[in-house]
């Protein structure tokens, strides 16, 4: 499956920065979750505004750099922070990380994020791993003209168990993508209840069907940082985001090493 062509040159410049020619897993960190690139060992590690060519990001809590390295032995590279459609990005370039992913011939990619729980049962610090999505009637892909299928259920069965092994407690159900920037309104989310929507957010789902359309297999995990508006009383506010993400850092660097490790 061919990559945009800037891709390659963008692997030229990372190889002449001491990145490896091939890796065993790509990361891509969700807001205030670039914590775990303090357990990547020997990084080497990359400013995107110092990549010629990258996307910058505008987004508080992603600090925009690109670290390779090595988790549990595994090569890997990371993405503390992604590009979103609502900064003005196309579709084309929201899913750059996932290409790259390709171009090191990446066997896997993890993806996480921040959402707001529109489940009820959810708390927030819940680690979700994403069964299905739902794209709200958004016209997501960066490839338009190609037809398949996206089915995710069989990589998020393998991520629960996984979870399981090292006795994590995860929920699981449908991540369910508005394209913000603004937080959705309560009614919305009391509609996205009745469409099936487990959790909310705005990234993410470009990615998962971009590594699907290139049969990448995908993990994806959201970290439920706040309810969804009109779920409890009070304001949403981005500094939730960070601190429920900080509360479950440890286990977020545990499911993900061990993703890097077996899935
Ligand atoms: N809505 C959309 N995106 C989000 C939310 C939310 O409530 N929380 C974190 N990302």
């Amino acid at each position: 499956m061919t990559l945009p062509g800037n891709i390659y040159s963008i692997k030229q410049f990372l190889l002449e920065q001491s990145f490896p020619e091939t890796i065993e897993a790509a990361v891509i960190l969700g807001s205030g979750l670039g914590e775990f690139s303090t357990v990547i060992e020997n990084p080497v590690s990359i400013a995107y505004g110092d990549i010629p060519d990258f996307p910058q990001t505008s987004v508080q809590g992603h600090s925009g750099e690109l670290i390779s390295g090595t988790v549990a032995g595994k090569s890997v590279i990371a993405f503390s922070g992604r590009f979103h459609r609502y900064e003005g990005h196309p579709y084309s370039k929201t899913v750059l990380p996932v290409h790259l992913a390709q171009a090191f011939d990446a066997g896997k990619l993890i993806i996480s994020n921040a959402a707001g729980a529109i489940n009820t049962g959810f708390r927030v610090g819940d680690l979700m791993v994403i069964d299905d999505v739902f794209r709200l009637f958004e016209h997501v892909s960066a490839a338009p003209s190609e037809t398949f299928r996206y089915n995710h259920g069989e990589t998020a069965a393998r991520v629960r168990r996984i979870a399981a092994s090292i006795g994590l407690e995860v929920q699981r159900g449908t991540y369910l993508f508005a394209q913000g920037p603004s937080y959705e309104t309560k009614s919305e989310i009391r509609a996205f209840r009745i469409l099936g929507g487990d959790v909310v957010g705005m990234s993410t789902l470009p990615e998962l069907v971009e590594a699907a359309r290139l049969q990448l297999p995908a993990a994806a995990i959201s970290m439920v940082t706040n309810m969804a508006a009109g779920v409890v009383a009070g304001k949403l506010d981005h500094k939730h985001v960070k601190a429920a993400a900080e509360s479950r850092k440890d286990d977020f660097a545990r499911l993900v090493t061990e993703l890097i490790k077996e899935l």
